[in-house]
């Protein structure tokens, strides 16, 4: 036996036990008669005391031998410890060591194995086996067990069954690029691995399932954020003969499963927004509702003066600063510097400040008068003492420059308290998008998404405007997940693929096999997938999911502790036929 218990658990009510411990040395130290030694493991910190007088002198002697992170066994006598440690759970006692094995030695770890540590974010993951040795990154390991515990739980009682797919698969159509995986029983071909279980979920629905989830790994080559890593996990989850109020409900009820079980917190009815409402209030389509500064549309009361630049513009749109009136000018400028840098693209900005007093002072005071600012006040609902911000220009620029600049004042005045849960669905996407770069309309969500049947007779005049029955779950700012009702049947699927520019020849090539299937009676269906590592760190009062993630990528899709992608051998490549053409 290795151990009698754990170094977290022994107590004041211990004492004079005999145990045996085992773990990692924290600390040492060393006053000549008398040596100290943290003992750690996953539960805790341990003290040992090795005493001249009352310890054998060959233990003693070991003892002195010891650094950071070996990793020893200590038998002795639990003993009350004469200057206590409020600090930690196990601070009233310590183990009067007697017997101490050295099952293995370490050399200097590059960094301090503390909650506090000296080492930087690049070295860390480095070692990041020494990383998860640290309170703060094991935690949140632990953390992410415990809500996935609880989303198996949620589901199973609701009666889903968790089916695992294929990761060797053919492409599914997310939006991202995939990564591809050459066969080498199959010359020149390729697997794709998943970007989601979508058309496995849904064959699943045709296979009779009825309610399917799967907490799974999901593979997408793209452009990484704090909130993206090339391989991320989704709660996956498809139910058949459902309508989406039957998938909003169920899917609410997990999220308010898991705020109640792990924050301890009650949230009723979920607010719902339409897109087109998310973008006008709040200038995207991921709203952080915790706070206000709602959107103020101004075209109406600017557009009849001689201010040119707001008159050219397709949008003129403001927000209230709550007690920002006061700001000065090198404030002010230093806010429109923010918003004209090149990451936020904004050309300029017009202020106003509302005063106490009543009256308004504007950096456009030339062309309005003080009623116009009153009718700005009243659009962006500024009260005496705000500072309203105004942008413009094209629409859609115009609203992530302000909606930009709304999340980043919230973040300065302390509006996006993590322990406060903001949930939202948002509804009714468009069903399509126009891509400037190809010049043609893809799947907003994804192809297999229905769009709304009245809607349908727009598909060829004004494809635009044609809504899907499609939603997210925005929490705190973040989109945490998001879904559709999908097509059932060939016709309604061909007409969707035949829209998005692929010939029939090409649609059966890719997905064949789903509208093979749709032909055997597939029922209506539809799902939604979760973002997990997002929803676990938002849960844990974070938005960079790599603190969750035991191996995380880097930014540049680099695993630097095994040092992936590689090259692989000559004969590895010869195997596969693959020739590299590298310049
Ligand atoms: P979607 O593409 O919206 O939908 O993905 C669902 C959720 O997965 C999370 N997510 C990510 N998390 C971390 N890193 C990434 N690179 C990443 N990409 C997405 C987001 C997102 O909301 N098959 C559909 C679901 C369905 O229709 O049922 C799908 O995958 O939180």
């Amino acid at each position: 036996m290795y151990r009698s218990h754990s170094c977290g658990e022994l107590r004041i009510a211990d004492i004079k036990k005999e145990v045996t411990l085992a773990g990692w040395v924290q600390k040492t130290r060393d006053k000549g008669f008398m040596i100290w030694v943290d003992l750690r493991d996953r539960y805790g910190i341990t003290q040992l005391i090795f005493d001249e007088e009352r310890t054998p002198a060959a233990v003693v002697e070991k003892a002195k031998t010891l650094g950071r992170e070996f990793v020893i066994q200590v038998k002795g006598e639990v003993i009350e410890r004469e200057s206590k440690n409020k600090n930690i759970p196990t601070g009233e006692i310590e183990i009067l060591v007697t017997e101490l094995t050295i099952l293995n030695e370490s050399i200097i770890p590059p960094f301090t194995i503390e909650d506090e540590t000296d080492g930087g974010e690049d070295i860390r993951m480095k070692y990041r086996y020494l990383d998860i040795r640290r309170n703060p990154v094991k935690n949140s390991l632990m953390f992410r067990h415990q809500v996935a515990m609880q989303v198996r739980n949620y589901l199973s009682n609701e009666g889903f069954v968790e089916v695992e797919t294929p990761y060797l698969i053919k492409s599914t159509p997310e939006g991202a690029r995939d990564f591809v995986v050459p066969s080498r029983m199959n010359e020149g071909q390729f697997y794709a691995l998943p970007q989601s279980p979508q058309t496995f979920k849904q064959l699943l629905m045709v296979g009779g399932m009825d309610k399917y989830f799967q907490i799974v790994k999901c593979f997408r080559d793209e452009d990484l954020r704090a909130d993206r890593q090339p391989e991320f996990t989704q709660i996956d989850c498809e139910m058949a003969f459902v309508e989406q109020e039957d998938i909003l409900g169920i899917f609410e009820g997990l999220t308010r499963h898991l705020i109640s079980e792990i924050k301890d917190q009650k949230i009723g009815d979920f607010p719902r927004m339409t897109y087109d409402e998310a973008m006008k209030t709040y200038g995207n389509d991921k709203p952080d509702i915790r706070f206000g500064m709602k959107f103020g549309e101004l075209n109406h009361v600017t557009q009849h003066k001689d201010f040119k630049v707001f008159n050219d513009a397709e949008l003129v749109v403001g927000i209230a600063i709550p007690d920002a009136a006061s700001y000065t000018r090198k404030e002010i400028d230093k806010l429109i510097d923010w918003v004209k840098r090149p990451q936020v693209g904004a050309l300029g900005m017009v202020y106003v400040k509302c005063n106490e007093d009543g009256t308004y002072k504007s950096s456009v005071d030339k062309f309005y008068d003080q009623d116009d600012l009153a009718k700005w006040a009243a659009e962006t609902g500024a009260k005496a003492g705000d500072l309203i911000c105004v942008l413009s220009g094209q629409t859609n620029k115009v609203r992530a420059q302000l909606s930009a600049l709304r999340m980043e004042l919230a973040e300065r005045m302390g509006l996006r308290n993590p322990e406060e849960f903001a949930p939202l669905w948002v509804v009714d996407f468009p069903l399509l998008e126009w891509d400037e770069e190809t010049e043609r309309y893809h799947a907003m969500h994804h192809p297999f998404t229905s769009p709304k049947p009245e809607d349908i007779p727009l598909l060829d005049s004004k494809p635009g405007d044609v809504r899907a029955n499609a939603y997210d779950l925005v929490l705190n700012g973040n989109e945490i997940g998001g879904g559709s009702i999908r097509i059932h049947d060939k016709k309604t699927q061909a007409l969707m693929f035949d829209h998005l520019g692929f010939t029939p020849e090409e649609a059966k090539e890719q997905f064949g096999f789903l509208m093979d299937a749709f032909q055997y009676g597939a029922p209506p269906h539809g799902g939604i997938a979760f973002g997990f590592d997002r929803l676990v760190a938002i849960l844990g009062g974070q938005e960079t999911i790599r603190d969750y993630i035991a191996f995380p990528k880097n930014n540049s899709g680099r695993d630097v502790m095994i040092d992936a992608p590689a090259n692989i051998d000559d004969q590895q490549l010869k195997e596969l036929n693959i020739k590299l053409d590298l310049q």
